[in-house]
Parts: C-alpha cells; structure tokens; sequence
C-alpha cells in the first residue's frame, strides 16, 4: 500500500474518535520528522500516557507530532477495513512511529493487543516495515519490562527499529529531575530515528506454530477426593488447546466446569475507569458473565486451569479482555491457596517472556503454579501423558497443601503494590489498603523490633576493633549458624526444634 492510498475524508469520515494532535513546530524552525503516536489506552484523550509524549512535543518543536487512539477506536478498526487501512497509510507516511501505552497486566490493554492482531489479519505490516519506533509506557512499573519486550517484539516482527524505550512511572511527569531524564531521551531516541540507520532487532522471530493436538482417549480419571475443578480457555471448541482442556476435564473425577471466553457475555474491556478502587465494584457489575466467573467459579475452586493458545506473542485479545477484567479485585491476591495448571498450545519455549507474565501472574494470584503443559512435542502420546501428570500434580500438591516458595516475580511484584497501596495509591484504592491491613501484607521490616534491635548492636559492636576482627575472621559461619540450630535440634531424638 503507498502513502497515495490515504484520504483525510475518507477518514474522518469512518468517525474514529482520533484526534489528530498535531503540535507543529513555530515557523522558521525546519521539521525534521513526523511522528505517528499510536495510544494504547482506553482513556483515549484522558490517558496520561499522552502526557509524556505531549512533554516531548512542546521540547522537541522541529518534529510534529500527530495522535491516534488506537485502543479506543479498535471496534471501529475492527468492522471497517478501510479505517483499518487509512491508519496503515498514516503509518506508512510518518518519519516515525511511537507507540504509547499503558500496562495493563503484565502486557497491552486487550484492546491495543487486538490492534496487533488486526495488523497481522489484514497483511498490513508492510507499512510499519522499515519505520523507526519508539516505546513509551507509563505505569508503577510492575511487569513493564514484559509489555515492553511484547510490543518491541512485534514491531520488530514488522521490521521496524527500535530507537527507544521508556518506561515512565505514573507520576514522573511532576518531578524535574524525570523531566530532565525524559527529555535526554527524547534528545538521542529522536536522533537516532532521524538518522536513518534502524537499529538491529533485538528479540528473535517467532516461530511458526500449525500443530493441533487431537487426544487419543482412554485412561482411568484420576481420584481427586471431590475436589472442585475450574476450566477457563479461549480455545473454541474444536481447536487444539480445547481438546487439551477437556481431556484434563475427563481425566478429573471430582467436580468440573469449563468456561469457554468465546461465548462468555464479555460486554468489553476494563475501561480503567478505577470504579474499582473504593470497593472492587467493576463498572460492568453483573451485566456480563465476567464477574460471576472470579467472584464465584474461582472462588470455589480447588483447582484452576487456564488453557490458552499462543498468539503472535501472547495469548488471544479475547483471553486479554477476560485477564484485564481481573481487576475488580484491583491489587489483591484471587487465587490464593489454590493449584493452578496452565495448558498452552504454541512454542511456548521459544517465549520466555509470555513465561515470565504466566509466572509473575500466577505468584501474584496466591495461587501455586503446579504445572504447565504445552503441545510442543507435537506427539499426543506425549501430550496425553502431560496432561495426565499435570491432574496428578495438582491434586496431590493440594492434598498435601503445597505450595512452592514465591520467586523473584512474585516477592518483588508483592514488594511494588505493598508501597503503591501503602503511599500513593491508597486512594482510590481502599478496597486494596483495607485488605492489605486485613491479611498482613503491609510487612515493612520498620516493624520488626528484634532485628532492628539486633542490628543497632551489631553496629555498635563491630566499632570495637577486637569485634570487628572476631566477626570479620567467621562471617561465613555466623551466617549458617541459625539454620545448623535447626538442623542439630531435629538431629535430636525427640526432633524437637
Ligand atoms: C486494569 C489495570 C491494569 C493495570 N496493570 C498494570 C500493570 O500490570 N503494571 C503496572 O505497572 N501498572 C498497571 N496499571 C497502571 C496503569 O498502567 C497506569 O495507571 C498508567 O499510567 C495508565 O495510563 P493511561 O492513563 O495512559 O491509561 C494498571 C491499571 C489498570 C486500570
């Protein structure tokens, strides 16, 4: 498709609620680029994301700047190809593109991840093929380095070159100092897409996936002892990762429900309206099916499967509008005590970073991860067997009430929303601090009187140059000496500790 192909009235006419924004610079001063701001938010013009590329656009004057919220027009995009395509001559005519988004759950909103989608449906990546871009998220920088590996991912699938990332937290605007550090960015990402060399991808392609795993049946289900177990996939039926999720479901004995997201009213996306916030009452209330689903099937389940199919970097927009929607519970754990199972069909090795948001999801859930089982081997012998193991591993981990330690994801991510909640969040988010209070997740260690006591002497001890010396020359011991307590007190024998 060439530049030649868009037309303004044709346009404006499809009704869009993009707003062309344009900042141009003051006259006599020569615009070197013209930049395609592709917003990701739901809040359209309300989104604070915008914000940081508008401190772009007032400090960087030689360069227009042109708006689009593609999030909030994406119904459109999606029933009217034209539209679809105008947005793809847009692209193909700018100097550069950014792409300006929110986090929503480790990832895009829904609605930016089907604009991905819709890109790929219509063969339209040849206008991006080329193009410099830019990546500028704003959130509490939880799993943005996720979104932003996604979506740098499929820009460079699309052939464009990345010449900067930005990951802004949502208050930097406020503070000189990241409005400095903003501006330098902009300084040499701008410089750079202006220079005409694109830089190198950074993420590696993605492989092809055609597999469809067919189940060969049989098998004696698995005594669960009347465990309850909740299915929710966006495979329809038919589809391979549907047959993995009902061969789980057979070979379950307790009771069972599957959740198909293909024809669960789902009325639309979070709109990050935070109505939320006060009380964890969604906007939607019951007026889909999406409420009924977390408050009631996950509540009472024992064990919870999501059974997702990979698509393009993630999974489908559909099973993203479902994960988005999580949010009536806003920052609070909804999963906890529960075995969690995920089935995946597609390479899902060859995506490290979908394995990270599917880790840091499920340790933030409270749930315990107790398996995954992908179709990769392309072998239903295999698959069968996997499947099979992963109903065995679920119900025996919660027979035994394990669960296995919080990882990296899980600890830090906890540590983020515990300060968010406890500072700058707490309003709106009441329903949030309340729970927090509530269930002991406010673990500063200011309150931990015997260590600060501990440490306060230790510091004024290690003063004493003698001190000093004995604890220097047996650090190492005076590490493992608490746990070898342990170990000679069960080594005892009444193995009283
Ligand atoms: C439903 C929902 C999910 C969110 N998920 C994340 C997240 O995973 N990580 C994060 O750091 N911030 C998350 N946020 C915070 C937003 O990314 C942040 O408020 C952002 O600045 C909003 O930008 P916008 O006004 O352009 O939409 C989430 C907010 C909402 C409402």
């Amino acid at each position: 498709m060439g530049p030649g192909l868009f037309n303004f009235g044709t346009f404006m006419a499809h009704s869009l609620d993009f707003v062309g924004h344009a900042l141009r610079a003051p006259l006599g001063k020569e615009v070197t680029m013209h930049i395609l701001v592709l917003g990701g938010s739901p809040k359209g013009e309300s989104s604070l994301t915008l914000r940081y590329v508008r401190f772009l656009a007032l400090k960087f004057p030689e360069h227009s700047f042109e708006e689009l919220h593609v999030a909030t027009s994406i119904r459109t995009l999606e029933r009217d190809g034209d539209a679809l395509e105008a947005l793809a001559a847009k692209v193909q005519a700018a100097d550069a593109v950014i792409f300006a988004f929110p986090l929503y759950v480790c990832l895009v909103h829904a609605d930016y991840k089907r604009f991905f989608e819709l890109v790929e449906e219509r063969g339209l990546m040849e206008a991006f093929s080329g193009k410099p871009a830019l990546l500028l998220s704003s959130s509490v920088h939880w799993f943005d380095h996720t979104a932003l590996e996604y979506v740098r991912g499929m820009a460079e699938d699309w052939g464009m070159g990345i010449c900067g990332v930005y990951s802004a937290a949502m208050r930097d605007l406020t503070k000189a100092e990241e409005r400095a550090r903003i501006e330098s960015f902009g300084r040499i990402a701008f410089k750079r897409a202006a220079s005409g060399e694109l830089p190198h991808r950074e993420t590696a392609p993605r492989p092809a996936w055609d597999y469809a795993y067919t189940p060969r049946g049989g098998g004696v289900p698995v005594a669960s002892g009347g465990l309850k177990l909740l299915i929710v996939t966006d495979g329809a039926p038919g589809s391979g990762i549907r047959a993995m999720a009902e061969r789980f479901q057979t070979l379950f004995d307790g009771t069972s429900e599957l959740v198909d997201l293909n024809v669960l009213p789902m009325k639309g996306g979070c709109q990050g309206c935070i109505r939320c916030g006060l009380d964890n009452q969604c906007i939607y209330g019951d007026s889909d099916g999406v409420k009924a689903v977390y408050r009631e099937k996950l509540r009472q389940a024992d064990i919870v499967v999501w059974a997702y199919a990979i698509r393009d970097r993630y999974w489908s927009a559909r099973a993203k509008t479902f994960i988005d929607r999580r949010f009536l519970d806003t920052h609070q754990p909804n999963a906890v005590g529960k075995q969690v199972v995920y089935l995946v069909s597609g390479p899902l090795s060859d995506h490290a970073n979908l394995r990270q948001i599917m880790v840091g999801m499920e340790e933030f859930g409270g749930g315990h991860l107790a398996a995954v089982v992908t179709d990769e081997s392309r072998d239903a012998v295999v698959i069968d067997g996997a499947i099979r193991g992963a109903v065995e591993r679920a119900v025996e981990c919660h027979q035994a009430g394990y669960e296995a330690p919080r990882t990296f994801l899980g600890v830090a991510g906890a540590k983020i929303f515990r300060d968010e909640i406890w500072g700058p969040l707490r309003f709106p988010f009441v329903g949030d601090h309340r729970y927090y209070k509530a269930h002991g997740l406010y673990d500063f260690p200011q309150r931990q009187w015997g260590i600060r006591l501990k440490n306060t002497l230790l510091r004024a001890l290690v003063l004493l140059p003698p001190v000093r010396r004995a604890i220097l020359a047996d650090m190492k011991s005076h590490m493992v000496q608490p746990l070898d307590g342990v170990l000679a007190s069960l080594r005892r024998p009444d193995g009283g500790s």
